[in-house]
């Protein structure tokens, strides 16, 4: 298994080595890779998404009953690595105009920042989206938040659909924010941003395990 897991990061080393750095969205969308990654323990499969091995992974998953235009929740898993002060996740694909996340460490958990930007500056709280941090760790190498949000799934001018393709967004700071642990806080411009195109097949969950998964965190 070691071996196996050796031979695979030396795989996506070669892959994704010489794509690292600062890109447009344009040149991002390029080198986009997604997957499907199920946790053996919680039985929880996501949409996995990362644009290299040193940059934080995305995990998105949702009820298998949800359908395009409904309300229901959408999970939302970033393990990123120490180096990253905030990254911020869209569920709509840009940076205006549709649910944010941003995500940042806060002592041995994590703060998550519900934002809305009608512009590019610094996104304002946005109260039609609530998330719940269902874990979040931070053991000085990587911090991880998985958060479950209630109005992610559709918003004024857009939806997600949950047969079809969607577009999403990232970006990231290696700037801390300035007050961890106020979801409110100000943060600096993204060193880096980025967008990615898949379905949401690969992150259904059968809805009862769901609702055992989002609930039993309670
Ligand atoms: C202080 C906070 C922020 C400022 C001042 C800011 C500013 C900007 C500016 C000026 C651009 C266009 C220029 C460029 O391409 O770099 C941009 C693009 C972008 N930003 Fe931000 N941003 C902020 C926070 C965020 C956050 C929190 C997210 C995601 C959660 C985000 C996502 C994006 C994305 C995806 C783009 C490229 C696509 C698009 O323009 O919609 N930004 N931002
Ligand atoms: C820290 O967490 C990351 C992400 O879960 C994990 O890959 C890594 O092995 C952990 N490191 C330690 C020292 O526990």
């Amino acid at each position: 298994m070691r071996a196996i897991t050796n031979f695979l990061s030396l795989v996506s080393l070669l892959l994704f080595s010489s794509q690292e750095g600062h890109a447009s969205p344009a040149e991002v969308s390029k080198r986009q890779s997604t997957s499907q990654y199920c946790n053996p323990e919680t039985q929880i499969c996501y949409l996995e998404y990362s644009w290299g091995p040193t940059a934080p992974v995305l995990r998105v998953a949702i009820p298998d009953s949800a359908s395009t235009g409904a309300n229901f929740q959408t999970l939302l898993q970033i393990v990123s690595p120490s180096t990253y002060g905030w990254v911020g996740f869209s569920w709509g694909g840009g940076m205006t105009l549709n649910p944010l996340a941003v995500v940042w460490p806060n002592g041995n958990g994590a703060t998550v920042s519900s934002r809305w930007a009608t512009g590019r500056t610094l996104p304002q709280a946005y109260s039609s989206a609530t998330y719940r941090t269902i874990a979040a760790e931070n053991n000085g190498t990587h911090w991880t938040v998985e958060t479950v949000c209630s109005g992610c799934s559709q918003w004024n001018g857009g939806r997600l659909s949950t047969t079809g393709v969607n577009t999403f967004a990232w970006a990231v700071s290696e700037s801390p924010v300035s007050q961890p642990s106020n979801p409110s806080s100000g943060f600096q411009i993204h060193d880096n941003i980025g967008m990615f195109s898949a379905s949401l097949e690969q992150g259904k969950v059968p809805q009862a395990t769901f609702d055992q998964y989002v609930q039993g965190a309670q």
